[in-house]
């Protein structure tokens, strides 16, 4: 059903409270694919979400669930001195570290019962046996993968849509394991890399996501063989959306690079690099979700400086714009840039 949007462009999961039901409502009523994202959320909170999109809109949407990784054995020492010293500062205590599935079985149970359309999947591929269960229930599988090497895996286990996702992208990487030393948790393919080395590897219908902005990224990545793009920080500044105030500000203000980080979650993610970001993303452990946990309550604090501010690369040309505009202004972008170019002189 993907290769059969009415628009090529899907508004990319985004947890911690961005996605909402209002946005994926409203992207689904322009022709495109909105997606919830379960990551964070209790199980009653994510069939409320559901929910209520199914209330707003009678279009096809996507949940989106994060796939459970094995137990960290990094030492959190020197990470946890130096969160508990920047909570001391704020005035808060630092979370307890512990590691938690996310609710993952009975999201997936969730999903199941509700008949949710599309169900993707991050931070690994799911059991051969769900993804079957899945199909039984009439849902279009669909996993992240950042590496041609996953891109196999995931088909392996019957997937039916790979979402490539480049290093541009903003938010967690799906690297399905963090290898502890390089900044991305594996191997840097930016976006078009990725999507050729991935196209070359599997056969499967493909999503483009990671630092695309205007409708000639959306344009690009289907001439180099996507079905859609899925786009999350130019979302970022919808009404529709619940990004934090804050967030919303800082990413507004501009003149600040992004960069890939452990800090926040113990899993490499790319934000705006702030004060707790530049400092302590040198020693940050690879130790998902423990790290998530400990910094839990500096994030909540709502300062610019502590906070996890999420964005892609491409973040200063995201624009503040109800989510059906920038969907409509996204198609109309796309179709004027294929219209627009010329390949000029005959293959000889
Ligand atoms: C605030 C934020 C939260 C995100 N949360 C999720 C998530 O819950 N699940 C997921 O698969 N990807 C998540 N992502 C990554 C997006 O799916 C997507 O890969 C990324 O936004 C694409 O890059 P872009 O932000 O440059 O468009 C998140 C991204 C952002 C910016």
């Amino acid at each position: 059903m993907l290769d059969r949007l009415d628009v090529p462009v899907i508004a990319a999961p985004m947890a911690g409270g961005v996605s909402t039901p209002e946005l994926v409502a409203e992207v689904g009523r322009a022709g495109g694919l909105g997606f919830l994202a379960a990551g964070y959320l209790s199980v009653e909170a994510l069939a409320a979400q559901i929910t209520r999109t199914a209330e707003l809109t009678d279009r096809p949407f996507g949940v989106n669930l994060f796939v459970p990784g094995s137990r960290s054995s990094a030492d959190l020492t020197e990470h946890r001195r130096r969160v508990a010293r920047a909570a001391a500062v704020a005035g808060v205590e630092p979370g307890e570290p512990r590691w938690d599935d996310d609710h993952y079985s009975a999201k997936l149970e969730l999903v199941l019962a509700l008949r949710v359309p599309v169900v993707s999947f991050t931070f690994g591929a799911p059991d051969h046996a769900d993804v079957e269960r899945l199909h039984a229930a009439g849902a279009t599988v669909v996993v992240t993968v950042t590496t041609p090497a996953e891109a196999r895996q995931a088909e392996r286990i019957g997937a039916d849509v790979l979402c490539v996702q480049g290093c541009e992208a903003g938010g967690h990487r799906g690297t399905f394991v963090d290898d502890g030393v390089s900044p991305g948790g594996g191997e840097l393919y930016g976006t078009l890399a990725a999507l050729r080395l991935v196209s070359a590897a599997v056969d499967l219908p493909l999503i483009a996501t990671g630092g695309l902005v205007h409708g000639a990224d959306v344009a690009a990545v289907l001439v180099a063989g996507a079905v859609a793009a899925q786009l999350g920080t130019a979302f970022l500044a919808c009404p529709e959306a619940g990004t934090a105030q804050a967030h919303r500000a800082a990413l507004a203000q501009g003149g600040t690079h992004t960069a890939l980080t452990r800090a926040f979650s113990g899993r490499p993610a790319r934000g705006l690099a702030n004060r707790f970001l530049t400092e302590n993303t040198p020693h940050a452990p690879a130790a998902y979700p423990d790290v998530h946990h400990l910094t839990k309550p500096l994030r909540a604090t709502g300062d610019p400086e502590l906070m996890s501010l999420w964005a892609g690369q491409t973040y200063p040309l995201a624009e503040a714009a109800p989510a059906a505009e920038i969907v409509r202004r996204l198609h109309e972008q796309a179709r004027h840039a294929v219209n627009s170019v010329a390949l000029r002189g005959a293959p000889t």
